[in-house]
């Protein structure tokens, strides 16, 4: 389902860019006589322009539609110019040749958000009078849509809510499930604001090899994972496709609004559909969408509609949203502001995000202290030298290293990462010792997490998933 222009197989000699810019061009066209989101040609177009600039730097030629390079001369003076294969992020796939990980610049430029800069950062914390959590002072956080407007309506007093979710496909979540789960309850803490959390089991199912009635019981073992996460029960609404779809008011006409104003030309340039996929796939999307709306949440919101939406997530989940910010204006909604997180690696390396359908690549908050151990030992992709003579003289590299970006994500104290780069950087640090100090870092926070788990009980998951009023007049 790979779109030619995002493959990370293509390769990069002057003819195949010259090709990639011509499908890129054609597919703009496309998308523009398929009428499709704005946010989508802009992406769109920005990828065209940003190809036609490695054409010129690997060709030394302008691209010329209709004449494919014949005579190139390279403008590095090192031989030709190498151009980085494209990085493949949709919300199934991401995958990069590089070790570093994504380039999450480029992916900005590529879907068209916006850098979460200094500037916001300061904002943030002059607006709340709070620390900014980690994940926004380390970039874990790093790009955004239109948090500027959520910033003005809580400065103005008006107010908003925040919007998340996750795709029941395993009865275990992984640690990098986390990462947004963690954001999204500093911000309900900071904002104090509503909460909703979808829990997409029809996706699953018809994604999956899954049976309905397993992916409802995965939907309520992945609920009592995120409650221990530690979100308020009068904050929050946690619901089940499958369960709230048929008993709410609001939802379901959402659903079918959004589906009359995108066509399938649309989102078969979203999402990569073919005629071979099934409907219930096609018109998924709008399932995603509808809870970006406060209508559809009548209980909460009684019959305000123009409540503003937040949403925290990985950049895997973009294109929903793209397409979700497109429909909002035509049907009269609000587009929904977004925060954008980075992945939180594979235990192999940062080529592609920690997934559950690869048990190798995740440490799961099911895993045993040992489990946590072996794994990282074993899997956790390092950055240090293959001998200790060599490592001691040259040092780690914390750029590739999975156990020091894992350390990222966990380590809070900045001062303490900052001393465990240098020392690993340096040499003194080992890389054995590294993956020590993760694994003493990870056990007690994963056991932590199933101390909490265990005490959550289905009478309080039933509360959580119950469609109510919370404690916010609206
Ligand atoms: P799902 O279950 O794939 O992922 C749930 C959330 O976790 C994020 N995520 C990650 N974040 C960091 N590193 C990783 N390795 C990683 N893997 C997954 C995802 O971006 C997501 O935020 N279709 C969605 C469910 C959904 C949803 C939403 C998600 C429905 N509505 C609104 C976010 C916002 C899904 O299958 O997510």
């Amino acid at each position: 389902m790979a779109d030619f222009e995002n493959c990370v197989s293509c390769s990069s000699s002057p003819l195949e860019l010259f090709e990639r810019v011509t499908a890129q061009g054609e597919k703009v066209r496309s998308l523009k006589a398929g009428k499709a989101s704005t946010d989508e040609i802009d992406a769109a177009v920005k990828l065209l322009l940003s190809l036609k600039v490695n054409y010129k730097t690997a060709t030394g030629q302008d691209y010329k539609a209709g004449s494919p390079p014949v005579d190139f001369s390279p403008i590095s003076n090192n031989g030709p110019t190498t151009i980085q294969d494209e990085d493949f992020v949709d919300p199934w796939t991401v995958q990069t040749s590089n070790a570093k990980g994504v380039d999450y610049d480029k992916l900005i430029v590529r879907f068209g958000s916006s850098k979460i800069d200094k500037e916001l950062i300061n904002r943030i914390e002059r607006i709340t009078g709070k620390t900014p959590h980690h994940f926004l002072r380390r970039g874990i956080f790093f790009s955004h849509r239109d948090m500027n407007q959520i910033l003005d309506a809580y400065e103005n007093k008006k107010p908003f809510y925040l919007y998340t979710g996750r795709g029941p496909s395993s009865e275990a979540m992984h640690v990098g499930h986390l990462i947004p789960f963690i954001f999204t309850k500093w911000l309900q803490e900071v904002f104090n604001v509503p909460l909703v959390i979808q829990l997409t089991d029809d996706e699953k199912y018809l994604w999956k090899d899954l049976t309905i009635q397993k992916a409802c019981e995965y939907a309520i073992e992945n609920a009592k994972d995120i409650i221990a996460c530690g979100f308020d029960i009068n904050k929050t609404f946690i619901f089940s496709d499958l369960d709230y779809l048929g008993m709410s008011s609001g939802f379901y006409k959402n659903v079918v609004k959004i589906q009359k104003h995108v066509t399938f030309n649309q989102v078969k340039g979203i999402f990569g559909f073919t005629d071979s996929d099934c409907i219930g796939k096609i018109s998924f999307p709008a399932i995603q969408a509808a809870p970006s709306f406060s209508s559809s949440f009548p209980q909460i919101f009684k019959d305000k509609k123009d409540i503003q939406c937040l949403i925290p997530c990985a950049i895997d989940q973009d294109p929903y949203f793209r397409m979700t910010r497109d429909v909002a204006p035509r049907i009269g909604y609000l587009k929904p502001a977004l925060l954008h997180s980075i992945f939180f690696p594979a235990l192999q390396g940062a080529q592609t995000k920690m997934s559950a359908s690869d048990p190798n690549s995740s440490i799961f908050l099911t895993d045993t202290p040992k489990q946590i151990k072996t794994k990282i030992n074993k899997h956790a992709f390092s950055g240090g030298k293959d001998t200790i003579e060599e490592h001691r003289k040259y040092g780690g590299n914390c750029e590739v290293d999975v156990s020091y970006m894992y350390l990222t994500f966990f380590v809070e104290d900045d001062d303490k990462l900052e001393k465990m780069k240098q020392a690993y950087t340096s040499g003194a640090l080992l890389t054995g010792e590294l993956k020590k100090v993760l694994i003493e870092t990870l056990q007690p926070l994963i056991a932590a997490h199933q101390q909490r788990r265990k005490q959550i009980t289905d009478e309080m998951v039933k509360q959580f998933m119950t469609p109510r009023k919370l404690a916010f007049d609206f």
